[in-house]
């Protein structure tokens, strides 16, 4: 697939089939996303892919602990507020979530039904975790970012599905225990990863983006 296709036409993905993906192709993800640019070309990234009883296991931990009304302890804390461009774009894309498909994002009751979906991986095969030593600076997390996008394109470009999940980080200390994850690093992001299921009304909506003009200027 073409690159400038490739970034455009990526997107998350929220239900899979349960086909499971080869291993051979999980390693040629990461084995693509390490040529990923980095701060000093220091490489911040570790990954850890779960599939089988051991995802199966975790997913079960994540919904037992939002069940017993655990606090959420992210290593990375979500925004308290957003600036008012940010907001809108985020009220935007709630409002038309709700337009086609009925379901209220800002509900309480959605929110749990989104965590247990989102702690079950949306029922993907596979499950891609990304961390990095705690000890490391924004740059590096800015790295990891990089290399996220780096690992959803090119299972993009091969056929494969993805959806990055802040959620699935919301019990950090309990997942970098079940996955054996020193706890001297930071949990970043987990991912569902499989192949797409394109039938699904889940599937269906296409987020938007801001116009190029309203978020950047041209100097002369
Ligand atoms: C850092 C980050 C965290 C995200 N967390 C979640 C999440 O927890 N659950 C989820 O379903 N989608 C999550 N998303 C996906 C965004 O909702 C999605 O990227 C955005 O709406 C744009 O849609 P697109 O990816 O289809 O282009 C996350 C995306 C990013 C980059």
């Amino acid at each position: 697939m073409d690159t400038l296709e490739c970034i455009k036409s990526r997107r998350s993905i929220r239900k899979f089939t349960s086909e499971p993906v080869p291993r051979e192709e999980l390693e040629e993800l990461i084995d693509i996303a390490r040529w990923s640019p980095s701060y000093k070309n220091s490489q911040p990234w570790e990954v850890i892919i779960l599939s089988g009883e051991k995802k199966k296991g975790l997913s079960k931990m994540l919904v037992g602990l939002l069940e017993d009304g655990k606090e959420n302890t992210p290593d990375i804390a979500a925004p308290i507020s957003w600036p008012e461009a940010e907001a809108n774009r985020i009220d935007y894309l709630f409002a038309k979530r709700k337009e086609l498909t009925g379901i209220d994002l800002a509900a309480p009751e959605t929110i749990i039904k989104a965590k247990k979906a989102n702690f079950n991986f949306y029922y993907a095969p596979h499950a891609i975790y990304l961390f990095q030593d705690a000890s490391l600076s924004q740059w590096s997390l800015f790295d990891l970012g990089i290399f996220a996008q780096s690992l959803m394109l090119t299972a993009h470009a091969k056929g494969l599905a993805t959806v990055p999940q802040a959620f699935a980080t919301d019990y950090a200390p309990e997942v970098k225990e079940f996955l054996g994850i020193p706890t001297s690093k930071r949990l970043i992001l987990g991912l569902s990863v499989g192949y797409p299921d394109m039938d699904s009304p889940v599937n269906a909506y296409r987020t938007e983006r801001s116009e190029t003009k309203e978020f950047s200027r041209w100097l002369e």
